[in-house]
């Protein structure tokens, strides 16, 4: 990572965009961009619907969280992965995304009962008002968001977020399209990563337990191919 000495404001590893002005404004155009998407399409019809969220699953059992540990989902939209913590009965989850739509549509899908046992934090990741606020996380997941952050800044911005809120060996799942993988997803550029380029983005204070590629079919029978890779902080 790296370091901002010329600012006495940062600590040691935050990257140089801590230390611009904070933009308050909302942005408008990406959230009626996503909330949109999900309202023009069944969820179940969605490019990035799981069923099952089988790998995410696989890399879950690998971190051996007790029940009560905070689990932040940024960029949750409406995965089914919210619906398989709370059915294992995870106590502390958090749900996030800019689209409040989206998040309207898990809470639908999980019922009142189930719902109120999730935290739900409508805020940009790039431009936090909440969730740079919220108690630490024992495991951070990210599918399919960070990529959408072509920008090193914004890129810098979410790492930064990330860094604030993971606790020291706490782990992160972070699943993102490989190098095979589209470059473009819902009508937005993506960048591509392979594991490499996700622990550089993740720094030194994070060690990289697993990483595997994984081809994911679409609702329309297409592929996307993705890296999911979990770390642990030192
Ligand atoms: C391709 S979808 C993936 C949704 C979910 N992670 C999944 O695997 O089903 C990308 C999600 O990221 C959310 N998103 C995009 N930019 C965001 C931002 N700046 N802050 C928070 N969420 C964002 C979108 O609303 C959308 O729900």
């Amino acid at each position: 990572m790296k370091t901002t000495s010329e600012n006495s404001s940062c600590s040691i590893n935050e990257k140089s965009a801590c230390c611009s002005p904070k933009e308050t404004k909302p942005n408008n155009d990406l959230i009626a961009h996503w909330d949109s998407a999900y309202e023009k399409s069944p969820i179940e019809k969605l490019g990035w619907y799981e069923k099952i969220p089988e790998p995410t699953i696989e890399l879950l059992n690998k971190c051996q969280l007790t029940k009560h540990a905070h689990i932040l989902n940024v960029g949750a939209g409406a995965t089914t992965f919210v619906d398989v913590l709370c059915q294992l009965s995870y106590t502390n989850i958090t749900a996030n995304d800019i689209s409040v739509k989206s998040l309207d549509f898990l809470k639908r899908r999980l019922g009142t009962e189930k719902s109120k046992q999730v935290k739900w934090i409508v805020d940009d990741l790039t431009n936090s008002n909440t969730l740079d606020k919220i108690a630490p996380v024992d495991l951070w997941y990210d599918r399919a968001v960070f990529h959408f952050f072509t920008e090193q800044k914004d890129q810098n911005v979410y790492m930064n977020l990330l860094s604030k809120l993971v606790k020291p060996k706490g782990y992160v799942i972070l699943a993102a399209f490989n190098l095979e993988g589209a470059t473009t997803c819902s009508g937005l550029p993506v960048k591509q990563y392979d594991q490499t380029m996700l622990q550089n983005q993740m720094g030194n204070s994070f060690t990289l337990l697993e990483s595997f590629d994984y081809t994911y079919s679409m609702p329309s029978g297409a592929t996307r191919e993705y890296v999911y890779t979990l770390f642990q902080r030192k």
